[in-house]
């Protein structure tokens, strides 16, 4: 089965890269009003969540490329337990969410603090039929992730506030499993995070593309 490949998933996936392309432009054109000093000052004094609330009907997906490499590592590692920081309107989680279906099921739990994201997730979701095997918890995710993951994980995905990626990890590290997959997109605007995976024994890392790959290290890896 390939779930990615297939209706219903194919049309609504034209529809939702449609969809972030044009909330995209129109967003840098938002932004292209301020001057660039305002633009800078904005970025620099405003709390992220409250960044990701003047952005809320901005989609902000992942790539294409990302998209299927997220459905290509989730379905080739057997991933039965995935956590992914940073919903949106759900692209990323669509991709996650069909390799669990085409692994014959699974558990994926995300966050989105946006209250509206996550009604149109949810319907995306329901609309592929892929539902049942998200559990999508909507507030912050360092609330939504201190209580009931899963006692192992397979795939950590994050794509939330780049300041919060070093803290989700840790909040997420002691149930990764050895082998692990850890995935971090635009990993740059978050230093921190870069610093802890590249020091750290516990991973190994690489670069490519926008994203920033890792494997948990542990006895059997
Ligand atoms: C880049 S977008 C995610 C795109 C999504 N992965 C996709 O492919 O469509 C980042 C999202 O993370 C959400 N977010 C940011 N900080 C968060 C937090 N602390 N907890 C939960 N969600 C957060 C934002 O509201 C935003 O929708």
């Amino acid at each position: 089965m390939n779930t990615i490949t297939s209706a219903p998933f194919v049309p609504l996936l034209e529809q939702l890269f449609a969809d972030s392309e044009r909330t995209k432009r129109e967003f840098k054109e938002r932004m292209g009003n301020l001057s660039p000093e305002d633009r800078a000052a904005l970025m620099a004094n405003t709390d992220p969540l409250e960044l990701y609330a003047r952005a809320k009907d901005v989609h902000l997906a992942v790539s294409r490329e990302t998209a299927n490499l997220l459905y290509i590592l989730a379905r080739s590692s057997g991933a039965r337990a995935i956590v992914e920081f940073g919903a949106s309107f759900g692209v990323s989680t669509l991709h996650l969410a069909a390799a669990l279906r085409d692994l014959g099921g699974g558990r994926l739990i995300s966050s989105e603090f946006e209250p509206s994201k996550v009604a149109h997730a949810r319907e995306n979701l329901s609309c592929a039929g892929l539902l049942d095997l998200v559990d999508l918890r909507v507030g912050d995710a360092l609330h939504t992730f201190a209580r009931d993951l899963p006692s192992q994980i397979d795939l950590l995905f994050l794509d939330g506030a780049k300041p919060l990626y070093l803290p989700v990890l840790s909040l997420t590290e002691p149930y990764l499993r050895a082998g692990a997959l850890v995935i971090a997109d635009n990993a740059d605007g978050s230093p921190d995070y870069l610093r802890h995976i590249h020091n750290s024994r516990k991973y190994l890392s690489t670069r490519f593309n926008d994203l920033e790959l890792a494997i948990k290290l542990g006895e059997t890896t």
